[in-house]
């Protein structure tokens, strides 16, 4: 069986079509709409038409797709969801755009730790968001989320807008953890230690500590082995040799994770290919493909974390269950708000 691969941009929209040669071969179908990158889902894709025969229609854009489901109401060709954090998976729930899927392969493959309770969303992958901190710099081995308030710190962290996913969801872990008073004052004194204005993205945070802006950066754990194994620009690697990861926790709150997820369109127009993508997706397998291609952790507890996230060390995740933290970003991008910490 051959495949082909088209691709057009459209305002920012990267649709990507993984089908057959013939219409005829194409009979099946699945289409999804994906925050995450296409370089990192294709692979995976690919295996899965591989073994279905099933067609996949993707999708992607970095932002909208959620607000365009809504748009397209009951017409919507969205079959599956994949997001890079819980926040929207929430969102998308209780916006009616899923539908659940109480599946005992899924069930299996995922603890229910990752999973919306009622089923209309589940886990992929975790990433912890951690510290980076300068190999040159900082001398401690570790460190908690409360600690990067402390005046000691003052001018010497990085990290990009307090607006962005990935900081919602730690913002509203501490809230979860700490109560909204406690983590307003913190997110005061953590405003009051960066080094330069909030902007970038997680990767660019390990740059301005290599280039002695900082000592300390927040960003995802992924990004590191990405930048440790980036051939095509080569100096990542030097930004992601000038830090070492420490994991933050505390007696409060352990090492926050958040996920990315998968959930199934209220209106999917293909439902059973939809959830045998899911099944796919959680199984061992493709796990282990995320695993190694992406540097996260798998949801799958029989899957290994690849060698380089291993070699970062063991880390106590904070136990909350992950919806139970996402219903707090909204009170999350109201406090970064009114202590103005992007401005
Ligand atoms: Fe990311």
């Amino acid at each position: 069986m051959s495949f082909s691969l088209s691709r057009r941009a459209i305002l920012g929209m990267f649709v990507t079509s993984l089908f057959f040669s013939s219409a005829a071969e194409a009979a099946e179908t699945v289409n999804v709409y994906s925050y995450r990158q296409p370089a990192l889902i294709e692979p995976l894709l690919k295996t899965f038409t591989q073994e279905t025969g099933i067609a996949v229609n993707l999708i992607f854009a970095e932002k909208g797709l959620i607000e365009r489901m809504v748009q397209e109401g009951a017409n919507s060709p969205a079959d599956v969801l994949l997001t890079a954090d819980v926040g929207r998976l929430v969102e998308a729930k209780e916006k009616g755009l899923s539908q659940p899927v109480k599946d005992d392969a899924i069930t299996r493959n995922v603890p229910s730790a990752f999973s919306d309770p009622d089923d209309h969303w589940h886990g992929l992958t975790m990433r912890a968001r951690v510290v980076y901190a300068s190999r040159e710099r900082v001398h401690q081995n570790s460190i908690s989320y409360e600690e990067l308030a402390d005046p000691k710190w003052k001018g010497k962290i990085c990290i990009r807008s307090g607006q962005h996913p990935y900081n919602l969801g730690l913002i509203a872990a501490m809230i979860a953890r700490r109560g909204e008073e406690k983590t307003k004052e913190w997110l005061t004194g953590l405003k009051a230690n960066l080094a330069i204005h909030p902007s970038g993205n997680d990767r660019s945070q390990a740059k301005s500590v290599f280039a002695g802006e900082c000592a300390l950066a927040i960003a995802n754990t992924y990004y590191m082995g990405k930048m440790l194994t980036n051939t095509e620009e080569p100096e990542q690697q030097e930004w992601a040799k000038a830090v070492r990861i420490i994991f933050p926790a505390s007696s409060e709150m352990g090492t926050h994770v958040n996920i990315s997820g998968m959930l199934l369109g209220k209106y999917a127009p293909h439902p059973e290919n939809g959830k045998k993508l899911m099944r796919f997706l959680a199984a061992p397998p493709a796990q282990s493909l995320y695993a190694e291609g992406n540097f996260e952790y798998p949801v799958n507890q029989s899957v290994r974390p690849s060698e380089i996230v291993r070699s970062w060390g063991n880390f106590t995740p904070d136990r909350l269950p992950i919806g139970d933290i996402a219903k707090y970003e909204k009170r999350a991008s109201a406090l970064v708000d009114e202590v103005g910490f992007d401005n």
